[in-house]
Parts: C-alpha cells; sequence; structure tokens
C-alpha cells in the first residue's frame, strides 16, 4: 500500500489526503474501528461531539504505538453551544473526553443559520487557535453565504468545509468558492452511504478495469477532485482497502462516467437543518 499523500491548509498545517469517518459507530465501537485504522495507516480522524464516540477516538489515539505529532484528530462543536462563551466551555469538554492536550482540527458541525450565532463560535475557534489548544479551525456543512459572513466579519477564513460530497452530490459550486478562497473541501458521505453507489454497474466497469473495488474508485474520484474524503467501515477488510487507492488513477474519462448521474442529497440542508 503507497502512503497516503499530504494536503497543506491555509494556515500553514497539513493533513492526510483521506481520513477515517466514524459516525455512527458506538463508543466500543469507534474505538475498535480507530485502533485498526491507526494500525493501517490512518492518520486523520474524523468525529464529533453529537457522535457521542470521542472517547473511543480518545483511546484509540492514547493506545497508539503511532507518534501523536503524525495523528490529526478533527473534532465539532454542536448546535446546542453556539455562541461565543458555549463554544469556549464545548470546546474544553470535547477536549477532555478526547484526553488531548491540543486537537489537531476543531470545526462548527452546522451553521444554524436561524439562530445566527456561528460569527460568534468562530471567533471562539479564532482564540482557540490563537492559544495553541486547536491547531487548524474550520466548518462543516457552510454554504458560499456563511463562508463570505466570516471572512468579512473576522478576515479569517475556515482551513476547511466539512461537506457532504460524492458522485450523486459533487458540490462544483461550492468546490470553485472553496479553490478560490483556499479552502481544503472535507467529503463526508464519501460512498453514498447506503444509496447503492457502490453496487452501481457503471461504477464496477472502472473498477474491473483497474481491478479495484467500486468503493476504491469512488474515493479516488474524491481525491482527483481535490476533495479529502472521509469514509466509514465498520469492517477491517473495507476499512483497509478503502485507504489503498494511491496507485491508481482515472482518466477524464473515468471521472466522468463515475459522476454522470442524477443528483440525490442525502442528508440534511445546510439552510434549515437544526441540530443540537
Ligand atoms: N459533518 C457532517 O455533518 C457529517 C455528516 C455525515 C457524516 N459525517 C462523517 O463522514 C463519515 C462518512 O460518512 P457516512 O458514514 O455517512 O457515509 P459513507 O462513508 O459514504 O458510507 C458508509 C457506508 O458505506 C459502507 N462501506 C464502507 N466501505 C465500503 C466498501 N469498501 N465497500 C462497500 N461498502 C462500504 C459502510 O458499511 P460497512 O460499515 O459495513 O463497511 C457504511 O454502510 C461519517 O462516519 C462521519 O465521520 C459527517
Amino acid at each position: 500500500m503507497l502512503p497516503v499523500p499530504l494536503r497543506t491548509l491555509n494556515d500553514g498545517g497539513v493533513i492526510p489526503a483521506l481520513g477515517l469517518g466514524t459516525a455512527p459507530l458506538d463508543d466500543t465501537r469507534t474505538e475498535e474501528a480507530v485502533a485498526h485504522g491507526l494500525r493501517v495507516g490512518y492518520r486523520l480522524i474524523d468525529t464529533g461531539a453529537v457522535y457521542g464516540n470521542e472517547g473511543g477516538v480518545g483511546r484509540a489515539v492514547a493506545a497508539a504505538e503511532v507518534p501523536r505529532e503524525e495523528i490529526r484528530v478533527l473534532t465539532k462543536l454542536p448546535g446546542r453551544h453556539h455562541g461565543y462563551d458555549a463554544t469556549l466551555a464545548a470546546f474544553e469538554e470535547s477536549r477532555g473526553r478526547l484526553g488531548l492536550e491540543y486537537v489537531d482540527l476543531y470545526l462548527i458541525h452546522w451553521p444554524l443559520p436561524r439562530l445566527d450565532k456561528y460569527v460568534d463560535s468562530w471567533k471562539a475557534l479564532i482564540r482557540l487557535r490563537e492559544e495553541g489548544l486547536v491547531r487548524s479551525i474550520g466548518v462543516s456543512n457552510f454554504t458560499a453565504e456563511h463562508l463570505d459572513r466570516l471572512e468579512k466579519e473576522t478576515g479569517v477564513l475556515p482551513a476547511v468545509n466539512q461537506i457532504e460530497m460524492h458522485p450523486q452530490l459533487p458540490q462544483e459550486e461550492l468546490r470553485a468558492v472553496h479553490a478560490e478562497k483556499g479552502i481544503v473541501t472535507l467529503s463526508y458521505s464519501p460512498l453514498g452511504r447506503g444509496t447503492g453507489l457502490v453496487q452501481d454497474p457503471a461504477v464496477a466497469a472502472v473498477a474491473a478495469a483497474h481491478r479495484v473495488t467500486p468503493a476504491q474508485v469512488i474515493l479516488r474520484w474524491h481525491l482527483q477532485l481535490d476533495a479529502v474524503p472521509l469514509p466509514r467501515s465498520g469492517d477491517p477488510t473495507r476499512r483497509r482497502d478503502n485507504l489503498d487507492v494511491f496507485g491508481f488513477e482515472l482518466s477524464a474519462a473515468e471521472l466522468a462516467r463515475v459522476g454522470d448521474r442524477a443528483r440525490i442529497r442525502i442528508g440534511y440542508d445546510p439552510e434549515s437543518h437544526e441540530e443540537f
């Protein structure tokens, strides 16, 4: 298996080009998945306070033989703690559950525009970064308009925006905004979470041509669109295979074939979703 290349962030930090998803695995299954993931080469781990599995991530990181500085732990602020002081307090709780001195990436999980407190939370994240408790700060499920507001009101752009992305939701417009602003796209539900994408005949044909699995083709599609996919699997063999995607390349025609499908959003609409 080839090593995972690194991506440079707009704050000078680096993250691996592919990471490990954990939701909706419970705390115990997350600990097992992350411990195995770290053994086979994952170095970027995605979690969130609302997932209820930060403890499992922390235990796996603490027990791993991998040096802490090689690992990137990403966690997220829940909606119920939006606001400046509430964000600082929620971060401390997450850091405690993770058992870490510092968190590599801290993200606002959802913008909750109706609540209108995400700019205050963003200011708290800027402070956490200045204090060295967080290495890089970012957002999740933010639209172009939300990103613009952060930039206008604070002058600080997120290093990453974690968004739903897969061949049924390629996010061309938002990715163009990210490219212009130097924000790295992290793709969640990268395999299309149970929508049958991994069983799709067109994807299977491309996979057969490269002697790889359909999931590997889909992950390669993300990498070649400059996105950092965060696949989740409860299965050790699939988890390992999902990381083994750096030894082949899709042609432009294959990329188009994988992406040529009806648009489907699996998750929630960031403009209206309220998750506390
Ligand atoms: N920021 C957000 O709002 C947000 C929202 C959703 C998700 N996320 C993050 O993104 C991560 C991934 O998203 P997701 O879990 O929704 O979807 P996903 O990774 O696209 O799909 C997961 C599903 O794909 C299956 N799978 C994994 N590898 C496979 C392979 N090689 N071949 C066939 N099937 C495979 C898994 O089954 P098995 O377990 O049986 O392998 C599981 O059912 C989450 O774990 C979470 O960390 C973030």
